[in-house]
């Protein structure tokens, strides 16, 4: 494997954006859709490792892998042999139509690292995190008989009709494009750091419960309830972290009601956590096993391919009731083998420890640490939060409420200084690097953050 992980720093070659990049984004503007949005002026032209060079030739550290999708970073190796190996044989038949060994193997693969003794789960694959939703909530409408679908606020689960309508992070993904699904709820996240609902941290996860059996009484027949989908850890929303008692807790309140319980692990999952699905770090607090898992994103580090994992009791839809055409497409399907070859260790990347789970683990542990330091030097960071490296920092005016505009300096100031990185959130800036990341690499990153913060003033 000839990946660099030697120590190395941002290299600006131009005031940023230099003159290539901005001959694309002028044309970009002339012909993309205006719905894209551009935080800041970057084009890519290459890249390697955690790192990305632009069409200028500047080299920035990438601290948000394309929204937490590059899991091994740019052009892996291992990724780029298997993508390669794959499409030399054949690139598309039709898994819906017929079954081929590089799916069938990736779900078997899938699904050990969810299966509990005496349980089966099975797999649909698609094409996008949407898609994967989507394929839940119409599996969990067939499989109950019932219509209703509970969400939370803060969440993001994609851009097609049902996903829109489930997302509770901003007006604008809806706004004009009504009707949306009908029989959808949302519901408070409980966020530690804002609890909702008049409770504390310690009792936000118990006030959302009981949030929910309030409507059950009075507003939403629970036997009318096919589904709560719930992201185990709030990406889009905020990167939040649930308090511990809350998944069992949900989990317990769906199991009395006959509800489906579907985790969004699109963005979280597939190891970013330091484990392979987040809710799995809360398995020590109670039984937390949902009915059903969706993931894409950094499942095949950049190619194209979403699952929905499924209990075999639950995935009871008939021949021919859901399909795609390119779902499951086999050169993604190979970028998502030579991904957990790298992410369970079976290959192993140069100076990143047994494998990529425990290397986001340790450098994610390291990053916090550090950050929390910053956090006394710089009073508006309110609220460092995370597991792994899917790490969010809240920006706070003085009386405590978020402080959006500084967020987006920060953010500026960081690109400026050569560090890749994205909002989410009010005032929420997320690290979610690739899970290659070293520590010297972090440590560049975090001084970059350090000097850019020691600016805004
Ligand atoms: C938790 C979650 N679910 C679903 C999606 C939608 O994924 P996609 O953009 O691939 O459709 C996202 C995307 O950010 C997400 O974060």
């Amino acid at each position: 494997m000839t990946i660099a992980t030697k120590p190395r720093q941002p290299e600006l070659k131009t005031a940023l954006p230099g003159p290539s990049t901005k001959a694309i984004i002028e044309r970009d503007a002339q012909h993309l859709s205006t719905s894209y949005m551009r935080p800041y002026p970057f084009v890519p032209d290459h890249g390697e490792g955690v790192w990305l060079t632009d069409v200028d030739g500047n080299t920035m550290l990438d601290f948000f892998a394309g929204i937490a999708v590059s899991t091994t970073g740019h052009a892996h190796p291992h990724v780029v042999k298997g993508v390669q190996d794959q499409i030399t044989k054949f690139t598309h038949v039709c898994l819906t139509d017929y079954p081929q060994e590089i799916t069938t193997s990736l779900a078997e693969r899938l699904v050990r690292h969810v299966e509990r003794p005496g349980e089966k789960w099975r797999v649909f694959f698609g094409n996008s995190g949407a898609e994967a939703v989507e394929a839940a909530v119409k599996l969990a409408r067939n499989h109950t008989g019932r219509t209703h679908i509970i969400s939370t606020m803060g969440s993001f689960h994609g851009r097609t009709y049902g996903a829109i309508t489930l997302t509770g992070s901003k007006t604008k993904y809806k706004r004009g494009f009504g009707p949306l699904l009908p029989a959808v709820s949302h519901v408070p996240y409980p966020n530690p750091f804002r609890p909702p609902l008049g409770s504390t941290p310690e009792t936000c996860g118990q006030a959302v419960i009981d949030h929910i059996e309030s409507l059950f009484v009075g507003v939403i027949p629970a036997d009318e309830v096919a589904a709560i989908i719930i992201e185990p850890m709030q990406g889009e929303g905020g990167y939040i972290i649930p308090p511990a008692d809350f998944l069992p807790k949900l989990r317990a309140l769906c199991d009395r009601h006959g509800i489906m319980l579907i985790f969004d692990e699109v963005q979280a999952g597939m190891g970013r956590s330091g484990k392979m699905f987040s809710f799995q770090h809360f398995f020590e607090h109670g039984d937390v096993q949902p009915d059903m898992i969706t993931v894409a994103k950094g499942i095949a580090s950049g190619m194209p391919i979403s699952a929905l994992l499924a209990k075999e009791s639950v995935m009871t839809w008939p021949v021919g009731s859901h399909g795609s055409t390119y779902g499951g497409n086999p050169v993604a399907a190979a970028a998502a083998h030579a991904t957990l070859d790298l992410l369970e260790g079976v290959v192993k990347h140069p100076d990143c420890g047994d494998n990529l789970m425990d290397n986001a683990s340790q450098v994610g542990d390291y990053i916090m640490a550090e950050l929390k330091k910053m956090q006394t030097q710089f009073p508006f960071l309110g609220d460092i939060r995370g597991k792994g490296l899917f790490i969010g920092l809240e920006f706070v005016k003085p009386d405590g409420s978020p402080d959006g505009a500084l967020r987006d300096r920060a953010s500026m100031a960081m690109f400026e200084k050569g560090l890749l990185n994205l909002d989410c959130g009010e005032a929420v800036i997320r690290i979610s690097p690739p899970l290659i990341l070293t520590r010297e690499e972090a440590e560049t990153g975090l001084e970059i953050m350090r000097q850019a913060l020691s600016e805004l003033k």
